[in-house]
């Protein structure tokens, strides 16, 4: 969409902040209940832009939770605790003197579970003077641009991703409270799964459209060896997230994120070693990737 077809919804307007994804909302107020009318349109926005924002929005952690609702079931984290009044809710605080940020690598949420997030919604707390940005990139531009040789190699092979760094050896998710920082991790419950194979390409449910689906969590292909999954894993990672697929949000406080993890990745940027940044996070249950 150009600006000519900002008026394409009812109810709210979409800006556009790069050329492959990424739309500012305006004309909606989230902290109070959303009509079914306007939810649709942000739904629909949500497939268009692939991430959307929203600014100033006065949300609580159970605001924020009801609007999240309205699009599916929440996925608790397996290895992150949530807050006490709120466990559906997760505080994600990063203060001066924690070395590594929570998400500081691309990656797509929860792609080590049977039926990764659909989406995650992500609220600022507290944002630093400057940086702390989030980028977002566009996975179905990532899987188009791969030659046709390159996506009839890859079709119907899957990746294993892997959420628990005891099983997978060297991974983003870091199971011990040191390397995260202020974010307090926990011991996933026994009966939830933490490893699991997807395909390296999916279809989107809802679009129909495919996308390149990678992210830190593969740590391996199926039925291949570490040695032989490797280089075809590292070439389509860093393939995934070249500039051109890419936006990048800059935060303030009040400001409010949704992305889509069926078609996108996003990567939280560790740039404020002397500042205190604070989201609160909730992530909706996707459905088994095909
Ligand atoms: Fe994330």
């Amino acid at each position: 969409m150009d600006g000519s077809q900002v008026n394409r919804y009812r109810y709210l307007q979409a800006q556009r902040i790069s050329g492959s994804l990424g739309a500012e909302i305006t004309g909606v107020d989230l902290s109070r209940p959303v009509d079914d009318a306007v939810l649709a349109e942000i739904r629909a926005a949500l497939l268009d832009h692939l991430v959307i924002f929203f600014r100033d929005q006065d949300m609580t952690p159970a605001t924020l939770l009801a609007f999240a609702r309205r699009f599916g079931e929440i996925h608790r984290h397996p290895f992150i605790a949530g807050m006490p009044d709120y466990p559906e809710v997760l505080e994600l605080a990063k203060k001066p003197g924690d070395k590594r940020n929570f998400g500081g690598d691309w990656h797509t949420d929860q792609m080590f579970a049977p039926e990764p997030a659909l989406g995650t919604m992500l609220w600022a707390k507290q944002v630093p003077e400057a940086g702390g940005d989030t980028m977002f990139a566009n996975q179905y531009l990532a899987y188009e641009a791969l030659s046709d040789g390159m996506k009839r190699m890859i079709a119907g092979v899957r990746g294993v991703c892997v959420g628990d760094k005891k099983k997978g050896g060297v991974s983003r998710m870091a199971n011990n409270a040191a390397t995260l920082g202020s974010v307090k991790t926990v011991e996933p419950p026994k009966d939830v799964q933490t490893t699991t194979a997807h395909p390296l390409v999916r279809t989107h449910p809802e679009t129909g459209r495919k996308s390149l689906y990678i992210g830190g969590h593969v740590h391996w292909l199926e039925d291949m060896t570490e040695e032989e999954s490797q280089p075809l894993i590292q070439y389509l990672h860093q393939h995934s997230y070249q500039p051109a697929f890419t936006c990048r949000f800059r935060w303030r406080k009040g400001s409010l994120a949704f992305w889509d993890n069926r078609c996108t990745q996003h990567f939280a940027i560790n740039d404020y070693p002397a500042e205190t940044r604070v989201m609160h996070r909730v992530t909706i249950r996707g459905d088994r990737p095909f």
